[in-house]
């Protein structure tokens, strides 16, 4: 079985190092999507600190549908260019909202999501889907998050077979 390792220090390009190497460890020679984005959710939701939901929106009959995630029960459906998750899919666009409460149109799923970053899965110029992350602090995702998110994305695109 594969070992979450434990976090140490706060060093956040060590803390993304490590989450890269073991999605690329859990994905390495699978092609299931829907398998892959599953154990990434929950890679993310143990081993970032202070988050209270990360997981998928697939695309599916143009709009965003719950995939694989960790955390409390979400919204099923978004519309494109609804809320952060469609404001990404339409833009193809990272999203780094610093206070949700604050951003028009956001849809809350979780009363105690207070900052969210959603990263689109595009696969050869084809959205497939966002990532979405949420934190209970305010301003909780910065370049660093965004940088590491994007590889991270690229990397199961890379692996999967939508
Ligand atoms: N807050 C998101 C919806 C998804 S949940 O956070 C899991 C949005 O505004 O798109």
């Amino acid at each position: 079985m594969f070992q979450l390792p434990t976090r140490q220090g706060h060093d956040p390009d060590h803390m993304y190092r490590e989450i890269i190497d073991l999605v690329s460890a859990v994905t390495d020679g699978e092609q299931d999507l829907i398998a892959n984005l599953a154990n990434t959710a929950s890679v993310l939701y143990h081993m970032l600190p202070d988050v209270n939901w990360a997981g998928f929106y697939l695309l599916k009959d143009n709009e965003l549908v719950l995939g694989p995630f960790h955390g409390k029960p979400a919204c099923i459906r978004i519309a494109i260019g609804r809320g952060v998750c469609g404001t990404s899919a339409r833009d193809m666009r990272t999203v780094v909202v610093d206070n949700v409460h604050e951003y028009p149109g956001h849809i809350a799923c979780d009363a105690q999501s207070a900052s969210e970053i959603v990263v689109p899965m595009v696969d050869g110029g084809i959205l497939v889907g966002v990532l979405d992350v949420d934190s209970p602090l305010v301003s909780r995702f910065g370049d660093i998050d965004r940088q590491y998110l994007e590889q991270l994305v690229q990397l199961l695109m890379s692996r999967c077979r939508p």
